[in-house]
């Protein structure tokens, strides 16, 4: 049997999801069905929901080892350079799709093996360690701007914890498409670099020079009152995740008196994933990238994201 070097969950560790990772051989990707293919990954980049995944969130016992890992950029049989769009039909899953590394071995490997209507060609003038950071975290807050969000000419968006993968996504994508954008973050420095980018850094909780049209939602708890008390009468709150928590008290007369609409949202179609590609491409949008790690130190890219002091992605070479 084939093996390669994978970075993989192969028990839980709620308290301490760093003990939880190994770094070590594998078998070979295997290919439930014969329109599967092969994939020579080389970049990847870290997701908020490899944490959880070490953790013991959206992974049970049964389905370690798991190969951790929703993005990659690679090679495919042919030769040809591919973005992996990371969402597979899942029969029996309640959602009806998983993520790479949920159901199906994930990307943070030698290998990954994925159906060959998964792959898009990698755009000309990408460069494949930032065209790694787009299947998730920037696809997430491309969907939650444009088909969710619904963000109009004119209109104004509010984006919660803005260091995160996320989140750095939707200021840079927000100010790419011309709109008025505010980013809260805990961290002055962060907030320095936000406003770099073209938004308005403020504090979490900061009182903003307008109630927005759209709130870019990934830290739940610990935002979420703020995010309402930011709503422009008939706002669309897009949810995407819950980082501190996924029960925030929710204060109902303000959802309806302002006739909010709060909205969840997770990942995005390949044809977003296109179109994303290409906005990035023509408009020379480029991925904030926090770190570029070798593949040999994965577990370094990994204590990074877990450090919380992030701003924006955590890449993986593969081919250092
Ligand atoms: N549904 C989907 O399709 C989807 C896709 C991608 C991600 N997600 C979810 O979205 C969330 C973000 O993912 P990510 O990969 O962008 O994460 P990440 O890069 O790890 O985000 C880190 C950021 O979260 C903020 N943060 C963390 N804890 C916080 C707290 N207690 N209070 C306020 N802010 C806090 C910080 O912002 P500051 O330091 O700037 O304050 C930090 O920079 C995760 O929960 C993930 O599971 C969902």
């Amino acid at each position: 049997m084939r093996i390669m070097r994978a970075a993989y969950a192969s028990r839980f560790d709620a308290d301490n999801p760093l003990a939880a990772l190994t770094v070590g051989d594998r078998p070979e990707p295997a290919h439930p069905d014969d329109d599967w293919v092969t994939v020579q990954v080389r970049a990847s980049s870290l997701n908020h929901h490899d944490l959880w995944s070490l953790r013991g969130v959206g992974l049970a016992d049964g389905q370690l080892p798991m190969i951790l890992g929703c993005d990659a950029v690679g090679t495919d049989p042919d030769g040809n350079e591919v973005v992996v769009y990371p969402v597979l039909p899942t029969p029996g899953d309640p959602r009806g799709v998983s993520i790479l590394s949920e159901h199906y071995q994930g990307t943070l490997a030698e290998r990954v093996a994925v159906p060959r209507m998964n792959l898009l060609p990698l755009p000309t003038g990408l460069s494949a360690t930032d065209a790694a950071c787009l299947p998730t975290a920037w696809l997430t807050a491309w969907r939650m701007l444009t088909t969710r969000g619904r963000v109009a000419d004119g209109e104004s968006v509010l984006v919660q914890g803005a260091g995160g993968g996320v989140a750095t996504a939707a200021v840079a994508l927000g100010v790419a498409l011309g709109k008025r954008v505010y980013a809260t973050s805990r961290d002055a420095g962060k907030r320095e670099r936000i406003a770099a980018l073209g938004a308005t850094a403020v504090e979490p909780g900061a009182r903003l020079p307008e109630r927005v049209d759209v709130v870019i939602e990934t830290i739940g708890a610990a935002t979420f009152d703020h995010s309402l008390k930011s709503a422009a009468p008939l706002a669309r709150i897009v949810v995407a995740g819950a980082t501190s928590g996924h029960l925030p008290a929710v204060n109902l007369r303000r959802v309806f008196a302002m006739q909010l609409e709060i909205l969840g949202t997770s990942m995005g179609t390949p044809d977003e994933l296109t179109e994303l590609l290409a906005f990035c491409a023509e408009h020379e949008v480029r991925p904030l990238v926090d770190s570029v790690v070798p593949f040999s130190r994965v577990a370094d890219a990994f204590a990074r994201l877990h450090s919380g002091d992030v701003f924006g992605k955590v890449v993986v070479d593969h081919t250092a």
